[in-house]
């Protein structure tokens, strides 16, 4: 810690250096078996006598804050718990009225359980640690230490560019792309450049929370838009709404996919109302039946949709790696705004990332995991027949996770509840609507669940449904 001596101050230098210390360690920003400066050093740093440093040291000493040892100096002592818990600071700054309303929609989410069924969770076993740390340690040799271009290295623009024309059939060149820190980034991008506060943004009802938060954490007005067995129903969307963010391959969290007649359709309303179209294709990747439909940003005649990708899925949401592919008339304004928030991504990352595409590891790497997945998801979906009566899983084409329906009222606390009582975490389903009439059920993501354990995952469910049934 930084102490400070003020010659202006009415109480002796000793006392200064003294309250300072003694704070640091009951406040916890020091910590048992620190060691502090020492003497001779801080006094030539403070500009007083080593004197009265030692005096100072002396009386911590004394009072058992800190311990003298041989050889390595004054070294914080542990102290009794009661004295070493930080004060709670009153302050006088409040978050604005929008940004404490997020805030308290976000549950403390349980962290682990034995069998951890939240959607967003991808299997720690399949990371391809051995290619990755490859890529890293000698992206680290040709990293610049400068600032780079803020929509993200030409390499790594050039890499995603091909990847995504050849496995979505997006088409882009690297000009079109621009690297982001995960999809939420990129569409708090395309928000800030595209809409003014108090602006109306339609989303899909139920839809994915953190986006709707995101957007409403900017001043957007944000409503939710029915989905039926075709996706997002487009008559339903309100005329002022300046953009829609859809969820096309994987619509989360049911799993639809948005039909072609809707995405025609979809694209038309917004040439018609002059809106853009945000196509978030987080899981696409992974496919268990049926090939993917084209996507939205390729149907796309007029330049309205903005296609975003991730990373957080295909390779680790740990990565904060993303990308979006915008018409060219936003691309310099997106630069602008994020040169002004974060100035560019991370270049050791970007050129580790380029040569994993580029060297073959991600094709690799995804074959792999697709037949992992692939497989855990066929025999969860066996499983899942077992749902006591009135459950019903809802078929999935793609991605990490489903959704089961229940018979239930809509207050899904008391389910989760349930599961977490039999050491099992859930999603809510609840949290995915905007209004109140919400579908009863809850998630189920495979992600993170070991493909050996699925059926006892499932056992285990049941139980927990029918404890709360009995
Ligand atoms: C709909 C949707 N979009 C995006 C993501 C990934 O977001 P990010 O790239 O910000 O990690 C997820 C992750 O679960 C998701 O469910």
């Amino acid at each position: 810690v930084d102490v400070f001596v003020s010659q202006s101050d009415p109480r002796p230098l000793t006392a200064q250096l003294y309250e300072q210390l003694r704070d640091a360690v009951t406040e916890g920003r020091l910590k048992p078996g620190d060691r502090l400066a020492p003497t001779r050093a801080l006094a030539a740093d403070l500009g007083v006598s080593r004197s009265t440093i030692t005096e100072a040291y002396g009386r911590l000493v004394a009072e058992g804050f800190i311990e003298g040892r041989s050889g390595r100096g004054s070294v914080v002592a542990e102290l009794e718990q009661a004295s070493a818990h930080p004060p709670s600071t009153p302050s006088a700054l409040e978050p604005t009225a929008r940004a404490a309303a997020i805030a308290g929609d976000a549950r403390t989410p349980h962290s682990e359980a034995r069998f951890d069924l939240r959607p967003g969770r991808v299997d720690p076993a399949l990371f391809p640690g051995r290619d990755w740390r490859r890529a890293v340690v000698q992206a680290l040799a040709r990293g610049s230490p400068q600032y780079g271009d803020p929509a993200g290295t030409a390499e790594l623009r050039g890499a995603l560019a091909r990847w995504i024309a050849r496995s979505r059939g997006v088409t882009a060149t690297e000009n079109d792309v621009i690297v982001t820190s995960g999809s939420g980034h990129g569409i708090d991008l395309v928000a800030r450049v595209l809409l003014n506060p108090g602006d109306l943004v339609a989303v899909e009802e139920p839809g994915y929370p953190p986006v709707a938060k995101l957007l409403r954490s900017q001043g957007l007005t944000v409503v939710g838009v029915p989905v039926d067995r075709d996706g997002i129903i487009v008559d339903a969307i309100p005329r002022q709404a300046r953009l829609i963010y859809v969820t096309p391959s994987h619509q989360f969290p049911l799993g639809i996919v948005l039909a072609r007649h809707r995405r025609l359709e979809l694209l038309r309303w917004a040439g018609r109302n002059n809106a853009a179209v945000v196509e978030d294709d987080y899981d696409s990747e992974f496919r268990h039946v049926a090939r993917p439909l084209e996507p939205l940003q390729r149907l796309d005649r007029d330049g309205r949709v903005i296609y975003v990708g991730t990373f957080s899925k295909t390779v680790s949401p740990a990565l904060r790696l993303g990308f979006l592919v915008a018409p060219p008339s936003l691309i310099p304004a997106i630069c602008a705004v994020r040169q002004a928030i974060d100035w560019c991504p991370p270049t050791v990352t970007q050129l580790a990332l380029a040569a994993f595409i580029e060297d073959g590891h991600l094709d690799q790497h995804l074959r792999r995991s697709r037949l992992v997945y692939r497989e855990r998801h066929r025999r969860l979906d066996r499983a899942l027949e077992l749902l006591p009566s009135g459950y019903r899983r809802l078929a999935v084409q793609a991605g990490l996770h489903l959704a089961v329906t229940g018979p239930d009222t809509p207050d899904d606390g008391q389910l989760l509840a349930a599961t977490a009582e039999h050491d099992m975490l859930i999603g809510s389903l609840r949290h995915c609507y905007q209004v109140t009439d919400a579908l009863p059920g809850f998630l189920v993501g495979f992600g993170a669940l070991p493909t050996d354990q699925v059926e006892a995952a499932v056992q285990t469910l049941c139980s927990a449904l029918l404890s709360r049934s009995a």
